[in-house]
Formats: C-alpha cells, structure tokens, sequence
C-alpha cells in the first residue's frame, strides 16, 4: 500500500481550503491502493525557515524539521491543495516545501487548486517550478476549481459534481502509477 499525504496549503481562518481537502481526503481515503492522511500546514504550525544548514545535509537542529521530515520522508506521493494568491502560491506551503530536501525526492505530486475564473491553475504553474528543484515529479493533470467562493455551501461544505470527482479520481490513478515507478529510485536514493 502506498503512502499518501494530503498537503492543506491554506492557513487563513475561514479558509475554503479546508472543505475542499476534506471532499478530497475523502475521496482518496475509499481507495484500497493509498494509506492516506492529510496534514494540515496550520496545525503544523512550522515557522519561517530556521535551519541554520541547506536541508540536503539533514543536520536539523529544531525539534519541528525533525518531526516535519519524519512526516515526509514515511510519504510515497503528495496531493497539495492550494489556493492562489496573487497570482501564485502561499507562502505557508512554499516555506513547508523549503525545510526540506532529500524527503521530498522522486516522490509524485499532485494538485487541487482552486481560486476564481483561473481556478487556481497559475498557483499550480508557479508551484511547479519549485517541485522540479526538489526531484519530485509533477502529474500533468491536476483538479482545477473555478469560483470557489460558489462551491461551498452555508455549512462549510465543498459543493462537488460529477466532472469534479472523475478528474479528481483519474488524478489518484495517475499518481498511484507514479508512485509505483518511482519506488525503485526512493530505494536507491544516492548520496
Ligand atoms: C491574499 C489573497 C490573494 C488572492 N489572490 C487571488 C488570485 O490571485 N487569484 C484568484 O483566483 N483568487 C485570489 N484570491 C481569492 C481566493 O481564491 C479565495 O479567497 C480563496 O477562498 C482563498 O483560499 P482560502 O480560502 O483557502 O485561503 C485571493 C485571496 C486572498 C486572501
């Protein structure tokens, strides 16, 4: 069984981003093929990067990296969800992605973005990049919500369809072959 980690990007109080990994986290939790959990970036409360050394090295001095890395490092493919804002990224998930380094290698990547008419999909582009620097591998096709504010009910409830759940399930089956193949490289991680 594969190891899955549901990154929630947003921190914001009232954030929609919380429904939304919920309806995600649901949806992969059915599947048989992935262990999944979702780490919420607030709960996990990191601070601004405070490690004296450059992550690769793993000489982590804070008892916060360490427990981040273990985290990372049990995970075999990631789903972040994340907003946009400003036309990229929060800051909240590139810091997390910045502690660091080897846990994050040859590790697949997906995305749940959501925002307004470009539903997200210039924070995902944005993040791309970043993801590239770390050796993980980007899946192509990702969950893209238009109109967020509109797909969340009086309750706090992410408002789903059935074009939503196909893209988001074809996302998990492009990331479970991933996954698969990368294995043999985790293993044989070089120094
Ligand atoms: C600081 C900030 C910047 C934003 N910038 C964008 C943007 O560039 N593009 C967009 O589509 N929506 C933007 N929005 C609207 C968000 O898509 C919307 O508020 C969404 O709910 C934010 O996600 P969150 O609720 O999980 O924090 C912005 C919202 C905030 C708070």
């Amino acid at each position: 069984m594969l190891n899955l980690k549901i990154i929630l990007a947003s921190t914001r109080p009232g954030r929609k981003g919380a429904p939304v990994a919920e309806w995600f986290y649901n949806l992969a939790a059915k599947l048989p093929e992935f262990s999944t959990e979702l780490l919420d970036l607030a709960k996990i409360n990191l601070p601004f990067l405070d490690e004296p050394e450059h992550p690769r090295f793993q000489r982590y001095i804070h008892q916060h990296t360490k427990d981040w890395s273990a985290i990372i490092e049990a995970a075999d493919a990631f789903v972040i969800v994340t907003p946009e804002y400003n036309y990229g990224y929060p800051a909240s998930i590139k810091n997390a992605l910045d502690f660091l380094y080897r846990e994050w290698n040859y590790k697949p990547v997906g995305f749940v973005s959501y925002g307004g008419i470009a539903a997200g999909t210039r924070s995902v582009q944005s993040l791309k990049l970043v993801v590239n620097a770390l050796n993980m591998v980007a899946l192509s096709d990702n969950v893209n919500i238009p109109f967020i504010a509109k797909q969340v009910d009086d309750k706090g409830k992410f408002i789903t369809n059935e074009l939503i759940d196909k893209s988001a399930n074809s996302m998990l089956a492009d990331l479970n072959k991933w996954a698969l193949a990368l294995k043999p490289m985790r293993e044989k991680k070089v120094a």
